[in-house]
């Protein structure tokens, strides 16, 4: 998807040699999806470095995010900064996104449709930030990226090729965060995920991205 009449990004940041800027990728108008459009008090855009090597993927914003404007502010985002403090980073070093930038009502899962309208934004982010790892952060956004039924339970931590916009990216499944919430069982599951992903990227850890951790 290119911008249309009816979406429009932030401007390019400026040339030379300024620090990398997602500027020119953040939303600043759409209303592709007539009824997130009624439902959001606001786009959602990632938040994080420009040149991060790992980015996080979810689904789409919540109660607490479309108030603060931010991805994954409320329990769950708790629940992702608890696992980045505890492989080696803070979520100042990471960027943090979705796969759709506005509230679907009661919370719904967003459709296919609006993902799909919403991907080249993503795409646009992505290629932009150029990540070493993407991680995919629960079903929806597990499916979408790898685009067939993914089993995240069984299959996270699991490392997927996968091609946003026209670009190829290497990807870890994760269990959302949320699920940590429902069932206490999932925590190390996604703790250990976390971990995994960022060993892949190369940072984090002890060592300041050195670390070695081994299979699981
Ligand atoms: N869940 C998501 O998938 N994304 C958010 O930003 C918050 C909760």
């Amino acid at each position: 998807m290119t911008s249309g009449p009816d979406d429009a990004t932030g401007g390019e940041g400026p040339p030379g040699s300024d620090p990398p800027t997602t500027e020119g990728v953040d939303v600043v108008s759409c209303t592709r999806c007539p009824r997130l459009v009624e439902s959001r008090s606001r786009i959602v855009n990632g938040v994080g470095p420009a040149d991060a090597e790992l980015v996080f993927v979810g689904e789409a914003p919540g109660a607490n995010e479309d108030s603060e404007g931010e991805p994954f502010v409320g329990r769950s985002g708790s629940v992702l900064d608890d696992a980045l403090r505890e492989a080696g980073l803070a979520r100042s070093d990471v960027r943090i996104t979705n796969c759709v930038r506005c509230r679907p009502p009661e919370n719904r899962d967003p459709t296919g449709e609006e993902l799909d309208n919403c991907r080249g934004h993503l795409a646009r982010e992505l290629a932009a930030v150029d990540p070493a790892i993407v991680v995919s952060l629960g079903k929806v956004p597990s499916e979408h990226l790898l685009d067939r039924s993914v089993a995240v339970t069984s299959e996270a931590g699991d490392v997927a090729d996968v091609r946003v916009g026209d670009r190829p990216y290497r990807a870890v499944i994760s269990v959302h965060p949320a699920a940590t919430l429902y069932d206490g069982g999932q925590r190390e599951t996604f703790f250990e995920t976390i971990a995994r992903a960022a060993d892949l990227a190369g940072v984090g850890g002890d060592d300041g991205g050195q670390s070695s951790l081994g299979a699981f």
